[in-house]
Parts: C-alpha cells; sequence; structure tokens
C-alpha cells in the first residue's frame, strides 16, 4: 500500500475518552511473546514522535507548523498511554526488562536481515551481540529474584546464552558514532529500519533508568546501571547513521512514516484480535499525520515526499524467533570491536591504546555488576543459567574466551577457566 494515497481519520476526529485512551491490560500469563514485543516497541515509537516534535517546535518560528506540531502532538502523548498502558500491573521490572531486550535482540536480528546498506547491516549485528548479552545477565536476576523461569516471558523463541560480555560493552563514546547514510541515495527502508531502532533503544534506556532504582539488591541495581550506560551508547550509534542534513520537515516526515510502517507490520501480525484492532485504529490515525507532515513538505519545501519515503509501506518490525541468526552471528562475531576510524576491528588488533580501555578500566576499577552476576548465580546453582540447544550450550566457554578482552578486565570478572569448572561441577538446570 501507498499510505500517502490511503485514508486515515481526520485529525479532529482523532482525540479519544479517557475509557478509550486508557485500555484493559493484557494477561502477562497468556499474551503471545511477541504481542508483549509489539507493545514494547510501538510505545518506544510514540515517545520518540512525542519528543521529535517538541524539539522540532522549540527550533521552529513557522506558526503554522508549530500549530500543527501542537496538535498532532497531543495525540501522539495519548498514543502512548493507549499502548504502554496495555502492560498488566503484575507484570514486574524484570518481566518487563526481559521483555525489552527480547525487541532489542529478535527485532535487530530481523532488521539486519532486511537491510540493504552493509554498513548499517554490520552495525546492527554489532549491537545485536550486545543486548543479547544483557538478556542473559537480566534473566540470572530473574530466576534468581523471582524464583522464575525466563521463559515464562521468552516462551523459548529467543535463547538466553552469554555473548560479547556487557563489561566489555563499554565504549569511547566517540568511536560509537557511525558514518551516517546519504539522505539522497538511501532507501526508505534503510530509513525507516534505523529510526525504529532508535527509537527502540532509546526507550530501553529510559525504561531503565526509570526503573533500575526499584529493587534493592545492590548488584542488581548496578546492573541495570551499567546496561543502562549501554544503552545510551546504543542510542548514540544507531541515530549517528541518519544523516543530519535532513531537514526538520522531512525528518517529519520520516518519523510519521515510521509510524505507519510500524502500525501496519504489528496489524498485519497480530493474533490477539483485541489487540488488532488497537494497531489498526492507530494506523489509521498516522496515516493522517503524514498526510499533514506531506502537506507542509510540498508547501514549503517544494519537494516531492515520495522522493524521501517512497510510494510504499515497509516492514520495520516482524517478530519471530531468530536462534540459528543470532547463533551465527554469535559464533563469528563475539570478538568485533569498534576501531577509530568509524569501522569495525576484532579483540586481537586493538592497539594498547585503544581509547574504550580507558573507560572500562575505570568503571571496572571496583569490579563489573555483570559479572558480580555470573559469580552471584554460581554460588547458589553452581553455575550460570543457559537456555539453548546443546550445540551452543557446548560452546559457551569457547564462546568466552574468544569474546572477553585481556586488557582491562574487571578485578571480578569471571574467567573462561572458571566458567569451565562451574560447569562441570553443576548439574544445574532451570
Ligand atoms: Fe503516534
Ligand atoms: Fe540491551
Ligand atoms: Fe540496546
Ligand atoms: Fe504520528
Amino acid at each position: 500500500m501507498n499510505p500517502l494515497k490511503e485514508k486515515g481519520i481526520p485529525l479532529e476526529k482523532q482525540p479519544r475518552s479517557w475509557h478509550n485512551i486508557v485500555k484493559r491490560p493484557f494477561n502477562k500469563n497468556e499474551v503471545d511473546c511477541y504481542s508483549r514485543t509489539r507493545q514494547i516497541l510501538l510505545n518506544g515509537i510514540e515517545v520518540e514522535a512525542w519528543n521529535f516534535k517538541h524539539a522540532f517546535a522549540r527550533l521552529c518560528p513557522v506558526k503554522e507548523i508549530t500549530q500543527k506540531l501542537a496538535e498532532i502532538r497531543k495525540i501522539e502523548d495519548q498514543h502512548q498511554t493507549t499502548i504502554n498502558w496495555l502492560a498488566p500491573s503484575d507484570q514486574s521490572v524484570l518481566e518487563t526488562t526481559l521483555g525489552y531486550e527480547q525487541v532489542a535482540v529478535d527485532l535487530t536480528a530481523w532488521l539486519a536481515q532486511n537491510e540493504p546498506d552493509e554498513y548499517v547491516k554490520e552495525t546492527f549485528n554489532f549491537g545485536l551481540l550486545e543486548d543479547f548479552d544483557h538478556l542473559y545477565r537480566y534473566s540470572q536476576w530473574y530466576y534468581m529474584t523471582e524464583g522464575a523461569d525466563p521463559d515464562d516471558i521468552l516462551q523459548a523463541q529467543t535463547d538466553v546464552m552469554l555473548s560479547r560480555p556487557t563489561q566489555n560493552h563499554h565504549n569511547d563514546n566517540k568511536l560509537r558514532l557511525r558514518k551516517h547514510y546519504e539522505k539522497t541515495e538511501a532507501a526508505p527502508q534503510t530509513k525507516v529500519n534505523i529510526l525504529t531502532l532508535v527509537s527502540g533503544e532509546q526507550q530501553t534506556h529510559n525504561y531503565y533508568a526509570e526503573h533500575g532504582f526499584f529493587y534493592g539488591n545492590d548488584i542488581l541495581r548496578k546492573t541495570y546501571a551499567e546496561i543502562k550506560d549501554i544503552e545510551e551508547e546504543h542510542v548514540t550509534m544507531y541515530e549517528s547513521l541518519i544523516d543530519p542534513t535532513e531537514t526538520w520537515l522531512e525528518k517529519l516526515l520520516i518519523h510519521e512514516f515510521t509510524e505507519v510502517c510500524n502500525y501496519h507490520n504489528c496489524m498485519k501480525d497480530e493474533e490477539d484480535y483485541r489487540l488488532k484492532s488497537i494497531w489498526e485504529e492507530l494506523m489509521l490515525h498516522e496515516i493522517e499525520h503524514l498526510h499533514i507532515a506531506a502537506d507542509l513538505f510540498k508547501k514549503y519545501e517544494k519537494r516531492d515526499p515520495e522522493e524521501v519515503i517512497g510510494n510504499k509501506v515497509v516492514d520495520p518490525c516482524h517478530f519471530k524467533s531468530q536462534k540459528d541468526y543470532v547463533t551465527k552471528i554469535l559464533e563469528t562475531e563475539i570478538d568485533k570491536r569498534l576501531d577509530t576510524e568509524m569501522g569495525y576491528t576484532t579483540i586481537d588488533e586493538l592497539p594498547d591504546d585503544w581509547p574504550s580501555y580507558e573507560f572500562q578500566e575505570k568503571a571496572g576499577e571496583d569490579g563489573s555488576p555483570s559479572e558480580m552476576t555470573i559469580r552471584i548465580i554460581s554460588t547458589s546453582a553452581g553455575r550460570d543459567l543457559v537456555l539453548a540447544d546443546d550445540s551452543l550450550k557446548n560452546d559457551e566457554v569457547k564462546l568466552l574466551t574468544k569474546g572477553l578482552e585481556s586488557i582491562a578486565q574487571a578485578p571480578d570478572t569471571v574467567t573462561p577457566e572458571e566458567l569451565e569448572e562451574m560447569i562441570e561441577t553443576s548439574d544445574f538446570s532451570k
């Protein structure tokens, strides 16, 4: 479909009653894990849609534009309430956190496989392995804190396994900056893919920032702080892929198009009838926002919106199990690192003065909470919790050996030798 030609719901008909805005939450024990990931991602999309319009308005002297932004922004805010508050009150912070990292893993894997730009794809694969490790660290805490099985949330669609160790994700943030796409050459799919992921990562950062302190456990609080720092790096990395010379109206157009595409993709995939009808209704709102953005773009920039977004929707968020793809990237790219020229290198090629070592040394000088996580679970269960096929499980020590830097290790690092001993002496299974 070409959303520029579809009919949406007129803006004046978009405000809703409180009963309609705040809907009944889903049941956390019955919801499909990918309905939950859709709900988490769409919330991130709406937060970005709202935030961006504030940033734009603060810099815009044109009354017609700021008035339209004000009108639409209030609708975006209502959307955010509707979406985020579908989460039930009995879904714990750690359960929601597992949902966030499941979004990051399975969304990034989907995007990487549907990304036409090779460099952008490589960047997605790089981030993928980091969120995959976050899921593993948080899963240990879910088991230890709530006595529950991570598969209660993940429903065996996403593996739980160590990856590039979290303590190695901390960088000199300047190294995260990537080369940006060229706005006149990039495919609409690339623009939407990146903005979708930026929105998801930004909301993940915000969620950890606002909820990590809900737990009293000192090491768990610090684990949230440590992983939140990586999500900041992820936002920095992915947003730097966007061409900064796009105009504000061009960016508005891409934002509304990204909302349309995400709702469209979610509506198409959703099997829960009630949720499907919500995604559909809000998609019809978004089509109208897109028309307004397109009209402003034509009027003030005298350009054709199709030059920017093309003439059909793209699929930025098809959720499905990505175990095979993640395993492939894990086995081949766990030792990848950021070089100082906006590219990638491997651990064995890093110079002794690699700028990120300094940050890792400082942050981890008293220990790394994500490493301590594994030490703590091993004191009660003998080893870490892993949910994966035996073939992948058997590679755990080998992967850690390949993926762990030998310089700037935190003093409480679980070494490959220690991990091997834990595995040999424990028969722990969840
Ligand atoms: Fe929206
Ligand atoms: Fe993450
Ligand atoms: Fe992330
Ligand atoms: Fe919108």
